[in-house]
């Protein structure tokens, strides 16, 4: 596959963001290749296979000639392929860090030279900043706890160091997807909220940030679009309208639901994540996200109630 049009390889695009990315960059004028084990026995990309502009390489992100074979005459790389997420990390700690770290470091030394390089660390390296010290910059030391958050982290200041590479910040990303992850907070209150009628909330003083993941998917062909202009660089993505408490979000999803909320101290975060996050940076290069919370947990809510299976991930740990 190679026409006129940019080819953008996307590892892990069967994932919950991968899935909603895909379609944005084919119907934006993208052609895409996926990269993905489909470990979920993810069904999220079948629609894309009558798209000429689309093709798919079933294989291990750590397989260094599965790699060099998807890399052919692609322009830029979105590497998702990951295990997200501490739970995950913690129980599976050797494979967090092959796929989160050597395997992104990887693809970066097989790349050529132009093909541009985009990943996605989090925020919960901030986990540790306190927040009367002011909001967290690009600059502000990241210091993870979990598996997830230092093989994420490592990875990333190891990209920047080469060039054409930008990173992404990404708050807690919400919202639907063919693959879906209900253990994303939003997705995940809102869903105790509507099949199990409370919620019981611990640390709910503590600031987070949350993103829609249409605005990802929008983050990502704007970053084609002024690649030039971001490389080297990471950002913060999100906005400051969207840093809420835990219990501002309780509250705003009992507003949707009628819930009964129940606040307590019987948990902790792994990743103590408590942070106000300033996305000045990647408002200066002219990214605003779109969708307000009110609109993206309204969009949730109808979503969710749509669903009539039991919770497949009843036995996960959540964040
Ligand atoms: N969702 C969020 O809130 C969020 C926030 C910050 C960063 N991120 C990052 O975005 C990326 C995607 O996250 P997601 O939420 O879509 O998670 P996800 O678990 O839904 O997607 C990960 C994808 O990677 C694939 N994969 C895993 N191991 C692989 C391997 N060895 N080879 C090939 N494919 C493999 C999986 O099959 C899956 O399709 C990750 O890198 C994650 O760290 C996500």
């Amino acid at each position: 596959m190679k026409n006129n049009k940019k080819l953008i390889l996307v590892t892990g695009a069967a994932g919950y963001l991968g899935s909603v990315i895909v379609p944005h960059l084919l119907q934006k004028g993208y052609a895409v290749r996926a990269l993905d084990n489909f470990m979920f026995n993810q069904t999220s990309l079948l629609p894309h296979f009558i798209n000429p502009d689309f093709d798919c390489v079933v294989g291990d992100a750590r397989d260094k000639d599965t790699v060099k074979r998807s890399l052919e005459n692609v322009d830029c790389i979105l590497n998702l392929a990951a295990l997200v997420g501490a739970p995950i990390c913690k129980q599976k700690e050797k494979e967090a860090w092959e796929i989160n770290y050597e395997a992104a470091v990887m693809l970066e030394s097989l790349r050529s030279p132009g093909q541009g390089y985009i990943y996605p660390n989090t925020t919960s390296g901030y986990g540790t900043h306190n927040p009367v010290e002011g909001p967290c910059v690009e600059e502000t030391p990241q210091e993870p706890i979990s598996v997830y958050g230092k093989s994420k982290v490592k990875a990333e200041k190891e990209l920047l160091q080469k060039p054409d590479v930008v990173t992404y910040r990404f708050t807690t990303v919400y919202g639907l997807s063919p693959r879906l992850r209900l253990d994303l907070m939003p997705n995940d209150f809102m869903w105790r909220a509507l099949h199990g009628g409370a919620l019981v909330i611990f640390e709910g003083n503590f600031q987070r940030s949350f993103i829609h993941i249409s605005d990802v998917a929008r983050v990502v062909s704007f970053t084609l679009e002024h690649f030039d202009e971001m490389k080297g660089r990471a950002f913060n993505v999100g906005h400051e309208r969207n840093n809420k408490t835990k219990k501002e979000l309780a509250e705003k999803i009992a507003e949707f639901t009628g819930c009964y909320l129940h606040f307590t101290n019987l948990r902790e975060d792994p990743d103590k994540r408590n942070y106000f996050i300033s996305f000045r940076r990647i408002q200066d290069v002219g990214f605003v996200p779109d969708v307000d919370w009110d609109v993206g947990l309204k969009s949730l809510h109808a979503g969710l109630k749509t669903l009539h299976w039991s919770n497949p991930f009843a036995n996960v740990e959540y964040y």
